[in-house]
């Protein structure tokens, strides 16, 4: 069993350091062990900003998604002033989660325990039978969470400080501007529960080494290209004049994005977006991959279609779509086989670490980010990163490749 100071120990990564061709892959406990976890969570998952929703998703008044995130389930409502508010999604009186539909419309936010009342900016309106206790009910509204928004995706940050959405996002808008993201709706949503680590799945979404494997007979082999980013997000690129949001030799029923230019014109971009999303941008539509980690061992996939406003009000939309919904569910089930498969190879006590191919190189990069953030600073050890972690403090280290 390893202990936590080895494995918070940067020397203990020293071989996944080093640059690509000569790495080797992230030791099995990163994705196996609970102290782990527990790191990811505190110095990654509730000090980021991670893709939540889309603003089209709740277009009215009272309009709400909850989303449940690793620091717990939190209410996206739209105000009546138009503006849309993150709440943790937990009563001020004894805690109860408020919200447990995933979509719906309210006039006001009423506990289901004992009927406290809040509006749709997070204000406590009513608290019955309350008169006799001392407390200002101005100071019990919901717990507000940062909430910031780019091209109509919403973005949840638990920490109260920080970078900004678009200082966390560097030159992604400037990318992927062209796909006119502002301008598609979210038409379709579907979830995956999965048993395996979070971090498989992302770092899958990243390689197209897999994909004369793992999809030789549905999507075949695709060559990414890798590209630079500034900002915590990475990229591969598959260039083509056919969209691949449908199977190879099929030709996609949809147009094209309207004003789309430069090199998204020419291909589909696959991103990871720090922590765990995916933006997949093909040139007629786009689709998300929202893993959120429910553990080491599990994890939820949140799965969104969007496609722009023109294409989705065609009169024979649903049937043209039909062939896009039909490739992504192969590519994705696909998928998270392989990653329960790898979680299951990771759990062997004789499991090694492995080196990386070319065509590897974001997976590398993923690693290298998360220790970024996870491990110790290098000159600390033992007594002094325990009393750090006991403050709460974050390591601010340059990228590790
Ligand atoms: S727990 Fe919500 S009103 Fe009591
Ligand atoms: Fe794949």
């Amino acid at each position: 069993m390893m202990d936590t100071n080895t494995m918070f120990d940067p020397a203990t990564y020293r071989e996944v350091r080093k640059p690509l061709l000569e790495a080797r892959t992230l030791p099995s406990w990163c994705y196996t062990s609970d102290a782990f976890y527990k790191r990811e969570v505190e110095r990654v998952f509730l000090r980021t900003w991670s893709f939540a929703g889309r603003a089209d998703e709740i277009p009215n008044a009272g309009d709400y998604l909850t989303v449940d995130m690793p620091g717990g389930s939190v209410v996206l409502i739209r105000g009546r002033d138009g503006a849309v508010r993150a709440f943790a999604n937990t009563c001020r009186h004894r805690g109860v989660q408020l919200l447990s539909e995933e979509k719906g419309n309210c006039r006001a936010i009423t506990c289901p325990y004992h009927s406290w009342v809040y509006g749709l900016d997070g204000r406590l309106m009513g608290a019955p039978n309350m008169e006799k206790t001392k407390f200002d009910k101005d100071a019990f509204g919901l717990v507000p969470l940062r909430l910031d928004s780019w091209a109509g995706f919403l973005f949840v940050n638990f920490s109260d400080s920080g970078p900004t959405l678009l200082e966390q996002l560097g030159d992604l808008p400037e990318q992927l501007g062209p796909y006119n993201h502002d301008d598609m709706v979210c038409v379709k949503k579907v979830d995956y529960h999965v048993a395996c680590n979070w971090k498989f799945l992302l770092e899958n979404a990243l390689e197209s080494y897999h994909t004369g494997t793992v999809h030789r007979t549905t999507l075949g082999d695709q060559q990414g290209v890798d590209l630079e980013t500034k900002g915590d997000w990475e990229t591969i690129f598959l260039p083509g004049d056919e969209s691949v949001s449908v199977l190879p030799g099929e030709t996609a029923p949809l147009p094209r994005i309207k004003g789309i230019h430069g090199r998204p014109a020419e291909g589909t971009y696959f991103t990871c977006v720090y922590p765990s999303t995916q933006f997949a941008c093909a040139t007629d539509s786009m689709w998300w991959l929202r893993i959120y980690p429910k553990g080491p061992h599990r994890t939820h996939i949140n799965f969104g279609f969007c496609f722009p406003k023109e294409s989705a009000a065609l009169p024979d939309f649903w049937e043209k779509a039909k062939p896009y919904f039909k490739r992504w569910q192969l590519g994705l089930e696909e998928d998270n086989v392989i990653s329960e498969a790898q979680h299951r190879g990771a759990m062997s006590e004789k499991h090694r670490q492995g080196p990386f191919s070319y065509r590897e190189r974001a997976v590398h990069r993923i690693a290298n980010w998360l220790l970024d953030r996870v491990v110790d600073a290098p000159a600390e050890s033992g007594r002094r990163a325990a009393a750090r972690n006991r403050a709460g403090s974050i390591s601010a280290r340059p990228r590790g490749d």
